[in-house]
Order: C-alpha cells, then structure tokens, then sequence
C-alpha cells in the first residue's frame, strides 16, 4: 500500500476543498491511499476554516498580511509544506500571486474557472460568462511561475445556452467539484 499526502490551500470559500476531502481524504485508489494531511488559508476570516474544521482538520492560518513582501510569505509557504511531506498541494481558490520561491520548491495542481488558455488571471467567471463564446468550463493545471500557463492537467466544458449569470455560476462549481478530485488522482496515481 502507498501513501499520498495531499495540502489544500485556499483563501475564501473553500467549496473546492470541501469536494476534495468528500472525495479523497482517507480513501485508497488502488494501492494507493491519499490523505489530506494539510488545509492552509491565507485570510484569517475565510468561510473555508469551519468547513475544513467539520472533517476534523484543522487549517493553519498564514496571513500574507503579517509578512512583508511576497517572497517572505511564499518562503514561509514552502517550509510549512515542506514539514508535512506533501506530494502534491492543491490550490483551491488561493488567491494569491505565487513567486518562484514557491513554484520553484513545490509540486501544485490549480483549478480555474475558465477554458486556458482563454480568461487567465482575475474575473475570469465574469468575463467567461460576458464573452460571446457559447461554451465555457473549468480548467486544472500544473502551477508554474507565469500565472495560469502550466500544462493542463484536464478540462470540462458546458453549454452557455439559457444560462442567467446565477446558473452560470452554479454550473461552473458543480463543474469544478466533479473534476478537481479526478485531475488530483490522475496526477497521483499516474
Ligand atoms: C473557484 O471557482 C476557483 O476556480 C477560483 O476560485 C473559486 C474558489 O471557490 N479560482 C480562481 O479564480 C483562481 N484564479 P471555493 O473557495 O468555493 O473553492
């Protein structure tokens, strides 16, 4: 039997994790089980601290506010990550820009609610959804350090058709939550 750590950062929310820990936490995959040994917030008020603290994991809170630049608080990130032996950390709508003291030292996976390459950085639900293209969707990603470029690890698309912007929105989190934990196993397990 093999282990896989997994770390989940996020920074409001935390719908995204809640669907990872559902789906992952503690289960095994063939031979191999995965565990999520790591929830991490960068904002102390997220809604996502009490959603992880229902499946008795209790995040740690690392608030980008108390460091004085990027690099510092990205440093702090990885040796953090480093001390639980991660194998993959998971971004689930951490919304910070991340710098090579990061993505230099850690394997992670990024959800973004949009088809990449079309979309990239901020608003991207708001303007896949503006856009007059008729089919939008969610895409999962290596990180590197160019924001929302890494290899494309899976995507799913859906008809924009009928949709009011509250539909949209809707789609797009059903969306994300039957995809994120497939694409973390597919990168895993394979
Ligand atoms: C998700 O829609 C995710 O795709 C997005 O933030 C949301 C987090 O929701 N991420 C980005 O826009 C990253 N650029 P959640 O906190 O409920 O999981």
């Amino acid at each position: 039997m093999k282990n896989k750590k997994i770390a989940v950062l996020f920074s409001g929310e935390g719908t995204n994790m809640e669907a990872l820990i559902k789906n992952l936490h503690d289960q095994t995959f063939n031979d191999t089980k995965i565990t999520v040994s790591l929830t991490l917030t960068n904002n102390p008020t997220a809604n996502g601290i009490n959603r992880s603290k229902k499946y008795k994991i209790d995040p740690i809170i690392l608030d980008h506010k108390t460091y004085s630049d990027r690099e510092k608080f990205d440093k702090k990130l990885v040796e953090i990550i480093k001390d639980h032996d991660i194998d993959l950390c998971v971004l689930a709508g951490f919304m910070r820009i991340l710098t090579p003291v990061f993505t230099d030292n850690i394997k992670a996976i990024n959800i973004h609610p949009s088809l990449l390459p079309l979309f990239k950085g901020a608003n991207a639900l708001k303007r896949s959804f503006e856009s007059d293209m008729k089919i939008a969707g969610v895409t999962t990603h290596m990180v590197t350090s160019e924001l929302d470029s890494g290899k494309i690890v899976d995507q799913a698309c859906f008809s924009k058709d009928g949709l009011s912007f509250e539909d949209f929105k809707a789609k797009i989190t059903q969306t994300e939550h039957s995809l994120y934990p497939k694409s973390v196993k597919k990168v895993l397990l394979t």
